[in-house]
């Protein structure tokens, strides 16, 4: 075989095994945006932000092109319910109907704010904090996110979502 046609026959390969950030199982890792986006944990099934590992919810994400998904997990379908205490919307799975996502893609320029890593939006909106301690302490009860508005309502260090496909 000639060395281009091989090239072509491992890149086509690993591209066909390679998964799609938002599609399959996976869970959501949550990203501190500024400075630096470290791993501040993942969001149960619930939808809530926690830092123990043993909590982290199995997402199922349906792509339908692209950029746009939809997800759920065990308890339900993901949307954003509207949050009347702050004025915005929370991020929350356990629904009977949930809503169509998008992302930011990583390998975009202008895209994702954080650079090679696919991230979830909604509309536009793509940072999310708690009214709590950010992040919480893996002792912590699971806090709920709502989407990041700059408010007094916005406690702690604006996170992303990203995915971590599981096999
Ligand atoms: C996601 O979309 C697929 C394809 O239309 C559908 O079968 C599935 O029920 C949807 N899931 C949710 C959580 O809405």
């Amino acid at each position: 075989m000639a060395l281009k046609t091989l090239l072509l026959v491992l890149v086509t390969a690993l591209a066909g095994t390679m998964a799609a950030d938002f599609s399959g199982n996976g869970q959501l890792r949550t990203l501190g945006l500024l400075p630096d986006p470290v791993d501040l944990g993942c969001l149960t099934n619930e939808g809530k932000w926690t830092t123990d590992e043993a909590k982290c919810g199995t997402f199922v994400a349906f792509l339908f092109d692209e950029v746009n998904f939809n997800l759920s997990t065990p308890t339900g379908a993901c949307g954003m319910p509207w949050w009347g205490d702050g004025n915005t919307y929370l991020f929350k799975c356990g629904m009977a109907e949930g809503q169509i996502f998008a992302k930011y893609l990583g390998d975009k320029p202008g895209q994702s704010p954080i650079p090679g890593r696919d991230i979830l939006r909604y509309v536009t909106a793509y940072a999310w904090s708690t009214s709590g301690p950010s992040p919480p302490a893996p002792s912590d009860e699971p806090l709920e996110i709502h989407m990041w508005r700059g408010s007094s309502k916005d406690k702690g260090r604006p996170i992303a979502l990203a995915w971590k496909s599981l096999a």
